[in-house]
Parts: C-alpha cells; sequence; structure tokens
C-alpha cells in the first residue's frame, strides 16, 4: 500500500490543485490532502477549519483520498502518519526554486521524505489562489478557477453577488 500526501496552504483549493489531486490519486493507493499553513502567506482569506471543508466537499467522491490538516511540520505529519512521499505540482520554471529549496528543507529534516513533482496541465498553469483572491477582490468572477462549491465561499467573502 503505497501513501502519499498532497500538502498545500489551498486558500482556497482551485482547480489547479484538484488536479494534481485526480492524477495522484491514480498513481497512489492513498493520499492525504494535507492543509498547512504557509509562514510566508500572512493573513490568510479563509481559516484552516474553512479550507478544510472546503476540500471535503469538493473531494466526497474520492474514495481513495483523505482530507487532514496540521499546524506543525509537513515532515512531523508525515512521520505520525506513516508516508513517505509528498506530492507537488509545478506550473512552471517560477515555481521551482522554493519547491526545490522546500524538498531538500524536508529532506534535510527527514532522509526518508521523499518529494515527487507532477506538471500542471498546461491549460491550468495560470492558477493560483492568489489569482483567485486577486480577481475576486476587484468583484471579478472566479468560476472559471475553482469548483463552484468554493465559487459561492469566495463570494461571499467579497460580497459579490
Ligand atoms: O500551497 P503552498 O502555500 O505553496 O504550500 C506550502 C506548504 C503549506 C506546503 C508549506 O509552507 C509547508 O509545508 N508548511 C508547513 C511548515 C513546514 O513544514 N515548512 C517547511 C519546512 S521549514
Amino acid at each position: 500500500m503505497v501513501r502519499a500526501i498532497y500538502p498545500g496552504s489551498f486558500d482556497p483549493v482551485t482547480y489547479g490543485h484538484l488536479d494534481i489531486i485526480k492524477r495522484s490519486s491514480k498513481i497512489f493507493d492513498e493520499l492525504i490532502v494535507c492543509v498547512l499553513n504557509n509562514s510566508g502567506k500572512k493573513s490568510p482569506l479563509f481559516s484552516l477549519e474553512e479550507r478544510v471543508k472546503m476540500l471535503c466537499d469538493v473531494l466526497s467522491d474520492y474514495d481513495n483520498v483523505k482530507v487532514s490538516s496540521s499546524d506543525g511540520l509537513l515532515v512531523d505529519f508525515a512521520k505520525q502518519n506513516d508516508v513517505s512521499i509528498i506530492v507537488r505540482g509545478l506550473r512552471g520554471m517560477s515555481d521551482f526554486d522554493f519547491e526545490f529549496q522546500m524538498a531538500q528543507v524536508n529532506k534535510t529534516i527527514s532522509t526518508k521524505i521523499e518529494t515527487v513533482f507532477m506538471a500542471t496541465e498546461p491549460s491550468l498553469s495560470y492558477i493560483s489562489s492568489s489569482i483567485v483572491k486577486e480577481f475576486a477582490s476587484y468583484g471579478k468572477s472566479v468560476k472559471d478557477l475553482v469548483p463552484e462549491i468554493v465559487l459561492h465561499r469566495v463570494e461571499e467573502k467579497y460580497n459579490i453577488l
């Protein structure tokens, strides 16, 4: 049984994240989608609980995908859950430096951890949670960027009618 973790801040989950989840869930027997805090991203739009709830709603049809969360280090969560594979999506070279550094830091903390990178589907590579929030903050629809459940939550946050 091969289990993997797909970690992220998911503030909020986008179609880009869903693409990686869908494809990873076909490769691994079990995938744990873990919501964590990114110390570089201050003042998230959604609380940890809200982010977990949206992911649970969006992923309810995926039998081998579980949603979890932690306010600690990713490698500690991995150890506690007996998982050594971390999946991260790469949208392009702009993601690479940060992702490579994070993979190496995690490897330094725990030599058993392996990070695997999955290239984002080209048509979704422009999508990010930050773009979703930026668009929505100007009252623009983000219906092409996030699942319907998330769309409603984002519209509520920005009072978009
Ligand atoms: O979706 P993001 O914001 O790119 O995800 C980054 C995240 C949350 C996976 C990363 O910041 C993280 O692992 N946070 C938990 C704390 C941690 O383990 N940091 C890395 C080593 S110092």
